[in-house]
């Protein structure tokens, strides 16, 4: 470009104009021009965008705003820093001085459980939740009213909190009403934008027992899975899809065999097929005027004869978003775009059974579901989408009780008997610029961890027909010390390491990573 208008600019206003480029750009910038390179280079602003995208994270305006752009980049730094080494900053205890019931969910920086339980429903009528940041103390209760069964939010995106209501009808004792209350979590009044405060999703007879439910919102979509492992008819097994905003549902239920979903974007549900052994993929509109439209199914790879899946259940962190409008307390939060989705089997036979789990690089499904965009009536066969996108790990030996042990491109295990022979903690991250700046380095022993990347491999699973390549390496990180938890769980900044007592979770320890 010689004798550009462009270049005669000071260089603060040529750097203003690519500020906002993709780095893929700015790169061809840098690689066209010397003075360009020269600018590219040396800026601070330009270097801590790179190293966001390194470390597949975006910060948070609200937190972050307050300094100065090399004191984020310091705090990048130290908190990738402190993952890749296993040293967090700091390790707080959270009593949990109350008898809880089996609900919980773990957001980006909120821990939740079911209250106390009644003893005439053992239902509970409030959830309970504490912030994980270091230094908060105090339980929090969302008071619903009602006997809930299960509780869904979207705390980023909309401020909600969606608790699904059990509720013996007045009049005929034989007959439950299932509804969704959906409050504004901040306040716990009635969501504002909500035309109606209460959907009602169905009447059910009581012999059926409570149903299994699953809960996700993303956008103006709340969906809604529901299955009465109880009773032997299967009728009222479906997923539901319901415009929250405007109350209204988006298309007749379609039946399912085990609940779960996860959003993959905020117009495509993943569902996982647990009879058909697939993902399955439904398309959502967003002209409510169209239906949803399931656009292909994803085949398992195929199990040994007379084995089936008993269980299967799934969770991607954090959820796509539309909107922002109470960001979390972390200073960065994890990419949307490229969280993992983890899903969790449990395979049998009549004699015996085994625990998988499953993780899908959600970019590169994306990838297979536009591959697959002509008619695919018979479902995408595993060998033309599986090895690529996925990693399978068997996970007979791990604590498998909770889902949310991913967090972005992050994962956390440990062993399932850590409670009685206390045992490493294990982060495996599925960061492609991690895997790349340690794929020659071999075996690190580091101060308080080790790490290694695990390449592509293929591996021979329990109860699968035959040996079952996965593309999708990782970077391990083992920590040197050993912990004694029955679970561990991960969120945007910690790792929490959870304590069960008689049946439920009796304490929580949280390391602080940032
Ligand atoms: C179940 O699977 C196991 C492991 O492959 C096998 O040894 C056993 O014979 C199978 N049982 C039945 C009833 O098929």
């Amino acid at each position: 470009m010689p004798g550009s208008l462009f270049l005669q600019l000071p260089s603060e206003l040529i750097l203003a104009c690519l500020e906002t480029l993709p780095l893929t750009d700015l790169d061809s910038c840098a690689n066209c021009n010397r003075l360009l390179h020269e600018i590219i280079t040396k800026s601070v602003l330009l270097h801590y965008r790179r190293e966001q995208a390194r470390a597949g994270v975006g910060e948070n305006p609200s937190v972050a705003s307050n300094l100065v752009i090399s004191d984020r980049l310091d705090k990048l730094h130290r908190r990738e820093s402190n993952w890749l080494n296993f040293e967090p900053l700091s390790t707080h205890a959270i009593p949990i001085d109350f008898a809880t019931t089996g609900l919980y969910d773990l957001t980006s920086d909120a821990y939740f459980v079911g209250d106390t339980a009644d003893p005439n429903t053992r239902m509970c009528t409030a959830i309970k939740y504490i912030r994980t940041a270091p230094g908060e103390t105090q339980w929090r209760t969302v008071d619903g009213g009602k006997p809930i069964i299960d509780f869904g939010t979207s705390l980023e995106e909309h401020d909600l909190i969606a608790l699904v209501t059990y509720t013996i009808h007045d009049r005929n004792p034989l007959m439950s009403s299932v509804d969704i209350s959906l409050l504004k979590f901040s306040t716990g009044a009635p969501h504002p934008l909500a035309a109606q405060p209460v959907l009602h999703v169905h009447d059910v007879e009581v012999v059926r027992h409570r149903p299994g439910i699953s809960i996700e919102i993303v956008g103006d979509t709340l969906a809604l899975s529901m299955v009465y492992w109880s009773f032997e008819l299967r009728d009222m097994d479906v997923l539901y899809l319901f415009n929250w905003k405007l109350g209204t549902p988006c298309m007749d239920p379609v039946p399912v065999y085990n609940t779960g979903m996860i959003f993959l974007t905020e117009g495509m549900l993943v569902l996982p097929n647990s009879y058909d052994e697939s993902l399955d993929v439904l398309y959502i509109p967003s002209d409510p005027v169209e239906e949803p439209l399931l656009l292909h199914s994803f085949h398992l790879p195929e199990l040994m004869h007379d084995t089936s899946i008993r269980s299967f259940q799934c969770r991607g962190s954090p959820n796509p978003r539309t909107t922002t409008t109470s960001p979390s307390s972390a200073s960065f939060v994890p990419r949307t775009w490229d969280a993992l989705l983890m899903f969790s089997l449990q395979v049998g036979n009549h004699t015996t059974f085994s625990d998988h789990l499953l993780i899908v690089d959600r970019p590169r499904f994306f990838g297979a579901i536009q591959n697959a965009r002509e008619e695919n009536p018979e479902g995408v066969e595993w060998d033309d989408w599986g090895p690529d996108c996925c990693r399978w790990l068997n996970a007979q030996e791990l604590s498998t009780q909770y889902i949310t042990t991913t967090s972005g491109r992050r994962m956390v295990t440990i062993a399932h008997d850590a409670f009685e022979r206390p045992a490493p903690i294990t982060i495996m991250d599925f960061n492609p610029s991690s895997v790349r700046a340690h794929w020659h380095l071999g075996v690190v022993e580091r101060e308080k961890a080790t790490s290694r990347v695990v390449e592509a491999s293929t591996q021979h699973l329990e109860l699968f027909a035959r040996p079952i390549a996965s593309g999708l390496p990782y970077l391990e990180i083992v920590s040197k010390e050993r912990f004694d938890y029955g679970a561990v769980l991960i969120n945007d900044e910690n790792v929490i390491g959870t304590r069960f007592g008689d049946a439920t979770v009796a304490s929580l320890d949280v390391l602080h990573f940032g």
